[in-house]
């Protein structure tokens, strides 16, 4: 295994970490990425290969480390997550939250998505002026929060909360996030409690399902909240650079006007994703030896999944720089593989559908104002600000 060392705050590397992993992948399918400490799959199919492998989890053989009593209410959200179990515990979680999330309930959300899109661009301020805030944040925490059964009106506040607990899945947090990491924990988790109480169990929304389950002891009140804490994070913070990696993308191609072709939306926003994904590294945890891209793995170990190195991986995308919708073949790594296969999937698909169609036929003449900054959050990917004229 060839080691490579590429710091993640490196603002190159943060600007564009594809010549790292073009280098990292001409050693082969897993590298030791010493900044890391563990190995880091870099093929297409050594990144599904470990994904898929039930031989692998996302948490230590032994569970998760205890968290200090600084992190106490961070941990009591973090250790009740989906991304924080495997096993039987995580198929019963999980196959409770896909009940209440299904894709009828979610194709139901189309028209209402859309009427957002338009209130957003209606309101756009003058040019030039910043899409992130103007139109990319808002959409996926209106449309979570909706879909929970919580009002608009508390977007900003979950926002805030969300982005104080999100810092903490980067590498070297500082003592002052940590510690505003678990105050957002503690405030999220009363708030969400105070809502959840009031809640009819007979209601539509998603909260109120929980709550139906936790009355009929399928899922604790804990739980109830972890999993709706994860909803609104895992819902919003991903699409947001989704959306906004996508518009930069189809404004500096001038693939836009596919938008305006109703057979083409899904496949554009498709390989939107997949030469742009907005997660870039998940990690998981040896339980039993096993064999990947030739190297033999023992209990104990770590090893980093690098999404967004297998998106640009030649051997399963030819030409894989091109922006070419409509590749056939194999899968994008954008959402995962395997058992943790983003739950949020059809519903991000549906919200980057309808809001770059909707964007791009209001605006036709969208451009650039200046050059879009990217964010220093390795391994998250997106703009920090997106300057436009439309
Ligand atoms: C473009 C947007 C999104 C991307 C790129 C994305 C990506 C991912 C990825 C890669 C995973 C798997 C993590 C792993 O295997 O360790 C995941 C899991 C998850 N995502 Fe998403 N996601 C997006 C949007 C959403 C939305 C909108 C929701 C919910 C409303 C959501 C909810 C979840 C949940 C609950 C999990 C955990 C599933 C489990 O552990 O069983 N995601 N997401």
């Amino acid at each position: 295994m060839q080691r490579l060392s590429q710091s993640p705050r490196d603002p190159d590397f943060v600007a564009d970490p594809y010549p790292f992993y073009d280098r990292a992948r001409r050693s082969g399918p897993v590298i030791w990425w010493e900044d890391y400490g563990m190995p880091a799959l870099v093929s297409h199919a050594a990144v599904i290969a470990a994904l898929k492998d039930r031989r692998l989890a996302r948490v230590p053989p032994d569970g998760l480390p205890p968290f200090p009593n600084t992190l106490a209410d961070f941990g009591r959200v973090e250790s009740l997550s989906l991304l924080s179990l495997d096993g039987p515990a995580h198929t019963r979680l999980r196959g409770q939250v896909l009940r209440d999330f299904t894709s009828r309930r979610i194709a139901g959300l189309g028209p209402e998505i859309e009427r957002l899109c338009h209130r957003l661009i209606d309101a756009f301020p003058a040019d030039p002026f910043d899409l992130i805030p103007a139109y990319c944040a808002p959409i996926p925490v209106i449309v979570i929060a909706r879909l929970l059964g919580v009002p608009d009106t508390a977007s900003d506040r979950l926002l805030a909360w969300s982005h104080a607990m999100v810092a903490m899945y980067r590498p070297g947090v500082a003592p002052t996030e940590a510690d505003a990491a678990n105050s957002a924990a503690a405030e999220f988790h009363a708030w969400l409690s105070d809502e959840a109480e009031a809640r009819d169990p007979r209601g539509t929304d998603l909260l109120s399902a929980l709550r139906a389950a936790e009355q009929d002891g399928v899922l604790s009140r804990d739980e109830t909240i972890a999993t709706a804490i994860l909803l609104l994070n895992a819902g919003h913070e991903a699409t947001v650079h989704a959306l906004g990696l996508s518009i930069a993308r189809l404004i500096s191609t001038g693939a836009g006007f596919r938008l305006t072709r109703p057979d083409q939306v899904s496949d554009t926003v498709e390989e939107c994703l997949r030469i742009d994904a907005p997660l870039h590294l998940f990690t998981r945890h040896v339980h039993a030896e096993t064999e990947i891209g030739d190297v033999r793995f023992q209990p104990g170990a770590q090893l980093a999944c690098l999404l967004g190195a297998a998106n640009r991986d030649p051997a399963a995308f030819p030409d894989p720089g091109a922006f070419r919708p409509g590749r056939a073949g194999v899968p994008l790594t954008s959402f995962g593989a395997g058992v943790h296969f983003c739950l949020g999937a059809p519903l991000a698909r549906l919200e980057m559908q309808i809001a770059l169609r909707v964007l791009f036929a209001r605006c036709p003449d969208i451009r650039l104002a200046a050059e879009p900054r990217i964010a220093d959050i390795y391994h998250f990917r997106g703009y920090q600000a997106l300057p436009v004229a439309v």
